[in-house]
């Protein structure tokens, strides 16, 4: 720790991260400049443009002592790096600048909450660690750490609450220009809660109380909560670690979660009336939220998953990847999820395909490419429901990533097994889909290193790491039974804005 901690990272990145080559990230996802990339951080609306801090470790491909990275974009597909925002240089941080968030001050500066560890050696010879939150104030790109740091600590917990498990502050301006805050807590039962904070002016914060809490049965400590309203619901989002399997819905480690709710301002008091899973797949983890200013509620999550870190490629330069941001909304209860409609605009190459028969493994000429963005709506093709039905993706003679749909169960399976590695850890996942006699509906957004599926207009989403090599491209269908299948595929191109419309129809 020194205070040229932050001046080394930036010099670090400036002279290695440009010499990653372009077409060895993905295309349209976000990855660190440099090394090692975890949650998405301050995604926020800051003068006109958004940004996004994540957790930053640019030594190494693994986790280290957390920095903040950087990058801004206008239309949430074109990232412009920026110089890392944070390090852990100071006495209260020194062992990491966790996450936290952004929101932009009346006087045009910009504010920056995270979480400041520091680890103590104690009398037993046992290191412990405390969690505090912090502030930084910047111009965009340069910040600087409030000299008042930290504004939350041990004392402002509830009874119970735990100093060492405090952490992921998410901050929003409320319309009367006051400030909240939500916080991840571990509480006396050894389970996750969430904890409100309220301020005048950003800067001074006092505890208004517990918002919810797992009561150890959403896993256990609540990593990365968001609180917003949302089509007249009010929605929770944790991301819980050590979760137990609940039937399809949660699997067991790291996993998010969305509780849907009413929310009663005056009182503090958050009722459920739903619950589920944010993202069905593999990889993704802790997402955030912004307020667009045209009122679109959209998510980025980090494509990725703690359980699954050993999926790495050997001379990887970076690692650690953003899902592609989403629009939410909720329909009879639930949470939907599109991608960001400005990915149109880079839509080009357009093939369509419609009433294809399916009884066997099948090619469509021009459908296949590792940018592609593809909508398949499948119904029976008799009135005998068919036995199954499948999409290949990534693939060629030995490799490829498959989505599987069986009508008679309605469950939904995506298998990477054969993605490109090797390591012995979850490949597949399958969740329950809405029945709806054999039709389903998916649109498949594939970049060089990730597949996110989203069902039924965005109903279910499903996300997962892949690392085949490109040169495996092929798209094939496949039915056991007979399916009648329409397909609509299109390449991104970033560089090719309104290109949509020059293809070919079948
Ligand atoms: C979630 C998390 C956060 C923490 C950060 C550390 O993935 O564990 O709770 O702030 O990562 O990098």
């Amino acid at each position: 720790m020194t205070d040229n901690t932050l001046h080394r990272a930036r010099e670090f990145e400036a002279r290695y991260g440009p010499l990653i080559p372009a077409d060895q990230r993905p295309a349209y996802h976000l990855t660190p400049t440099i090394g090692w990339m975890n949650d998405p951080n301050g995604f926020s609306c800051y003068q006109g443009e958004y940004h996004l801090f994540y957790q930053y470790h640019p030594y190494s491909t693994e986790w280290g002592p957390m920095h903040w990275g950087h990058a801004k974009t206008r239309d949430f597909l074109h990232w412009e790096r920026l110089p890392a925002a944070l390090a852990p240089d100071t006495a209260y941080d020194q062992n990491g600048c966790f996450s936290g968030s952004a929101v932009e001050l009346p006087d045009g500066r910009q504010l920056l909450v995270y979480t400041a560890v520091r680890k103590h050696l104690g009398e037993d010879g046992r290191t412990t660690e405390t969690q505090t939150q912090a502030l930084a104030v910047g111009d965009g790109v340069n910040y600087e750490k409030w000299h008042g740091n930290p504004v939350l600590t041990a004392a402002d917990l509830p009874e119970g609450g735990s100093p060492v498990d405090f952490r992921d502050p998410k901050v929003w301006r409320e319309a009367d220009g006051s400030y909240r805050l939500v916080v991840g807590n571990r509480s006396s039962d050894g389970s996750g809660a969430v904890l409100l904070y309220r301020s005048e002016d950003g800067f001074a914060w006092s505890l208004v109380g517990t918002v919810d809490a797992s009561r150890s049965q959403y896993g256990q400590m609540w990593e990365c909560p968001d609180f917003f309203p949302l089509d007249g619901k009010q929605v929770l989002f944790v991301s819980p670690q050590e979760m137990s399997p609940i039937g399809l819905e949660f699997h067991a480690g790291n996993g998010t979660v969305c509780l849907i709710g009413s929310y009663d301002t005056s009182a503090n008091r958050f009722v459920r009336e739903a619950v589920q899973a944010i993202d069905y797949g593999i990889d993704f983890y802790a997402p955030q939220t912004l307020l667009a200013p045209d009122g679109r509620r959209i998510m980025i999550g980090w494509m990725q998953n703690w359980n699954t870190l050993s999926c790495k490629p050997r001379d990887a330069r970076w690692f650690g990847q953003m899902s592609i941001p989403r629009e939410l909304s909720i329909r009879e209860g639930r949470l939907y999820q599109q991608p960001v409609r400005e990915l149109e605009q880079y839509r080009c190459n357009r093939v369509c395909y419609q009433n294809v028969l399916l009884t066997s493994e099948t090619n469509l000429h021009r459908v296949e490419g590792r940018m592609v963005d593809m909508t398949v709506e499948i119904r029976p093709a008799e009135r005998e429901l068919y036995h199954s039905f499948r999409v290949n993706v990534a693939k060629d003679g030995e490799y490829v990533t498959t989505i599987r749909y069986r009508p008679d169960t309605s469950i939904l399976k995506i298998d990477r097994t054969r993605s490109g590695s090797n390591a012995d850890v979850v490949h597949t996942r399958s969740l329950l889909v809405r029945p709806q006699d054999g039709q389903l509906k998916l649109r498949i957004l594939l970049d060089r290193y990730s597949v996110e599926v989203f069902v039924n207009d965005g109903e279910q989403a499903v996300s997962v790491a892949i690392f085949t090599r490109q040169s495996a491209n092929a798209i094939s269908f496949d039915a056991i039974g007979s399916v009648l299948m329409d397909v609509e595929k299109y390449d991104i191109d970033l560089d090719r804005k309104g290109a949509a419309e020059d293809g070919t129809s079948h």
